[in-house]
């Protein structure tokens, strides 16, 4: 049974004050803790307990980013713990190692959850991937977020105001303004995560160098991919190996394509042995058959601001707009709409689901998008195909991951049965 051998959790979302600027408290959210959460590390075929707990004075639910778990257990916004309340979930793990995260999903109230600090990490281990695995060492988390703070040091958050999406000119990373690295020099893992409300990142170094990207949202590609950059919409993550043997002085910078500094980082002088990154690190493919399919669900993206919605509606939490057999794959076709006004990219996400790309445009993916993805970035007028198959039973959230689109009703949602 779900209980044999589990390990057990709990996470309970809570309210505190941090000090993020000049010793000023702010009110924020947190996981067990004021700001951010922990992370949660599984493995596949595990039994999983986790004792959720709303300790916060409004309503939240636990979602899991990228997991591919029973949709009674997705935490979307059916699933409501009222302030207070507390619920135990279960389920086993059945997929490969990843870079997953968790986050709140409460109707019309995910962006300013997300915002006030609710977000955690959520890794699948796999302890013969030979990959740098030492927390905190050589395999380090990365949550980009951007804030914007009032006169008074508070979170300042207006979804009307914002209806794109809150942008802020101060950026976080991992709850830190300003923050410093100091690495060994050798090969470093970074998970890199857009926890960002809105706000879309192309990152690259300073001194240009090349690195190597291993996986992304749903874990690794087949082969290390090497960049100068890679680009991160809201919501998804890229794992990445970074040599830092190659940097001639003692410190790099990680920057945004604005110039904008992300993180200064120090390397140590003395040159530490690396591990060896395999060169064949997955066996993913979509199939001949997948590449011919028809067309089974089509989804269209559209609008700005208040006026946006997923195939001319907007959520309807007693509406069920498609439906879906357990582990039958199907092909969909997502397509940002052109306007009149332009548009504008939307990064569209699926729970419970890791799906594959069959071409954007008709034509390939590059390397980047050639992984298990949970959510898949469009500029306007761009088309996908992705071949999609749930595991799992139950009914899953599809949105737009601009959290404030989502909670403006670019949603929709799946009955998987
Ligand atoms: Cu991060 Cu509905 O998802
Ligand atoms: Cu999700
Ligand atoms: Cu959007």
């Amino acid at each position: 049974s779900l209980t044999d051998n589990a390990v057990v959790y709990t996470i309970k979302a809570q309210q505190g004050k941090t000090k993020f600027l000049n010793g000023f408290e702010t009110e924020t959210y947190g996981y067990n803790g004021r700001f951010l959460g922990p992370v949660v590390r599984m493995e596949k075929g595990m039994n999983v307990t986790i004792h959720l707990v709303n300790e916060l004075k409004e309503d939240t639910t636990f979602h899991w980013h990228g997991l591919e778990v029973p949709g009674n257990e997705d935490g979307g916004p059916h699933k409501v713990l009222k302030a207070g309340e507390k619920e135990t979930i279960q389920f086993n793990v059945k997929q490969d190692a990843a870079t997953l995260w968790f986050h709140p999903h409460p109707m019309h109230q995910t962006a300013k959850q997300v915002f006030k600090g609710l977000t955690g990490l959520l890794y699948i281990d796999d302890k013969n991937l030979n990959l740098p695995d030492r927390y905190g060492v050589d395999d380090l988390p990365i949550i980009l977020q951007d804030k914007k703070f009032t006169d008074e040091n508070q979170l300042d958050y207006d979804q009307v105001m914002n209806a794109d999406g809150t942008t802020g000119d101060i950026l976080l990373i991992n709850g830190v303004i300003d923050p410093k690295l100091t690495v060994d020099r050798k090969k470093v893992r970074l998970r890199i995560l857009n926890g960002s409300n809105a706000r879309n990142y192309i990152l690259r170094f300073n001194n240009d160098m090349e690195f190597q990207q291993i996986a992304s949202d749903g874990g690794l590609l087949n082969r290390p991919y090497n960049t100068k950059t890679i680009q991160l919409s809201p919501s998804e993550r890229a794992e990445i190996i970074v040599d830092f043997t190659k940097v001639k002085t003692n410190e790099v910078t990680l920057i945004n394509e604005d110039g904008v500094n992300v993180l200064p980082i120090h390397v140590k002088e003395e040159k530490l042995p690396s591990k060896q990154i395999k060169q064949n690190l997955n066996q993913l493919q979509v199939s001949d058959e997948i590449k011919n399919k028809k067309v089974t669900k089509k989804i269209k993206l559209a609008g700005m601001m208040q006026h946006v919605t997923i195939n001319n509606k907007k959520f309807d939490p007693n509406r069920i707009d498609f439906t879906q057999k357990q582990n039958k794959m199907e092909v969909w076709e997502i397509e940002n709409v052109k306007d009149a006004m332009g548009g504008m990219r939307h990064p569209f996400h699926i729970h419970g689901t890791q799906f594959q790309v069959v071409s954007i445009d008709g034509k390939e993916p590059p390397a980047n998008l050639s992984g298990l993805k949970d959510t898949i970035s469009l500029e306007p007028g761009q088309k996908a195909k992705i071949a999609v198959k749930f595991k799992r039973k139950g009914i899953y959230m599809y949105h737009c991951h601009i959290l404030e689109h989502e909670d403006n009703g670019m949603m929709g949602q799946i009955e998987v049965n």
